[in-house]
């Protein structure tokens, strides 16, 4: 095939696929990454973020990442690493904590946990101890409390979780910790949680370990980018490894690793700021609010709890049929089997205008 043959076949293939830039797709946790952030994966393809002995410069470029997100997390020694995504981060976090505490073999987690944290739990032959959560669909802490033993390695707490957008009691929870591995995942919440006045779910907690973060959710990066953070280096440490074959020390789960996407997180947060993560943060929280009043207002609707952050479990009458006639609308809907509701992620492509537009198309076809 020539080239010009193989774009237009792909060109094909994609147009089959629903555009963030249509604002209709509300099931996803990713958004449209920023044309900046394109150029510059395209400048870094072919540079392996691995091999820093060759490729400095994307070493250079992480580190900066690093040090930014830290000063956002307040984790004035934390150290990490860009990773694929929160299911990287999570699996690496639980590596770096059985490392620090070989023989303890159980990990703590509340219900609402996400699947990939049982996924590094049954990777590394650790127990997982599920505790319950309260009427509004966060961690119990009484329930953790409960729950520890001398055998504890680890326990996980979400910040923003991937059904509902809560966040759990992560300042209690924090207090428990003292003698185990404490992981919040926050690779929804992460780029939110830091402009909600009253809100610690960083490195202020003085017994956070490490933290899970997604540039490409809130972040709004190109996928695959993840980020893992840990109090400081001396995690890193534990994690690493000095491959005979090349003069480079490694700490990270995966070998090879794209410097495209340390490149194009770099860009990103360059492009954005603080400033304009902030400013996404509240008009998303703005218009969560929006679509939860919204919602209210719709005979047979409502939502299942009040969320922390800009997910939101939309309740439907007769969901599997409504959901049906939505996607033949044109919307990007997704049902949740097990809480019987629709996962509605108020991404920054989800505009006040959509909101509107779904709450008008919802009632059309309830109608
Ligand atoms: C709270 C949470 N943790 C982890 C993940 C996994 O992230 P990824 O799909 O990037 O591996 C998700 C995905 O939605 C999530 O919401």
């Amino acid at each position: 095939m020539d080239k010009k043959e193989i774009i237009k076949k792909l060109g094909a293939m994609r147009s089959s696929d629903p555009c963030f830039g249509g604002g209709k797709i509300v099931s996803s946790v990713s958004t449209e990454p920023l044309d900046v952030a394109l150029d510059a994966w395209r400048l870094y393809s072919d540079v392996n973020a691995l091999d820093t002995y060759l490729f400095s410069s994307a070493q250079k470029l992480e580190k900066e990442v690093m040090e930014w997100l830290a000063g956002m997390l307040h984790g004035s020694h934390a150290a990490g690493y860009i990773t694929t995504g929160g299911t990287e981060s999570n699996i690496a976090a639980l590596y770096a904590a059985k490392k620090m505490y070989p023989g303890k073999r159980e990990v703590i987690v509340p219900d609402s946990v996400h699947y990939s944290v049982l996924k590094a739990a049954d990777l590394m032959g650790l127990k997982v101890k599920k505790t319950g959560l309260d009427k509004n669909f966060r961690a119990d802490v009484g329930d953790i409390e409960k729950a520890l033993s001398k055998d504890t390695l680890a326990v996980v707490a979400t910040a923003g979780t991937a059904s509902l957008g809560m966040v759990d009691p992560v300042e209690e929870i924090n207090g428990l910790c003292g003698d185990v591995f404490f992981h919040v995942d926050a690779a929804f919440g992460g780029f939110i949680l830091p402009f909600i006045v009253g809100r610690v779910t960083d490195f202020r907690l003085d017994n956070l370990d490490s933290l899970t973060i997604d540039p490409h959710k809130m972040g709004c990066a190109p996928i695959p980018a993840g980020a893992l953070l840990f109090r400081d280096a001396s995690y890193l440490k534990e994690l690493t490894v000095q491959p005979a074959y090349i003069p480079i020390t490694s700490y990270t789960l995966s070998g090879s690793r794209s410097a495209g996407a340390v490149a194009a997180v770099w860009a990103t947060i360059r492009c954005l700021g603080l400033e304009g993560y902030e400013k996404n943060a509240r008009e998303c929280l703005r218009n969560t609010s929006l679509l939860c009043r919204e919602l209210k207002k719709v005979s047979g609707a409502g939502i299942v709890t009040e969320p922390d952050v800009n997910i939101v479990g939309v309740r439907l009458p007769d969901i599997e049929k409504t959901a049906s006639e939505l996607r033949k609308r044109g919307w990007g809907i997704a049902v949740n089997k097990e809480l019987s509701c629709i996962r509605f992620a108020v991404m920054p492509h989800v505009t006040r205008e959509v909101v509107l537009g779904f709450i008008g198309e919802l009632k059309e076809v309830l109608n």
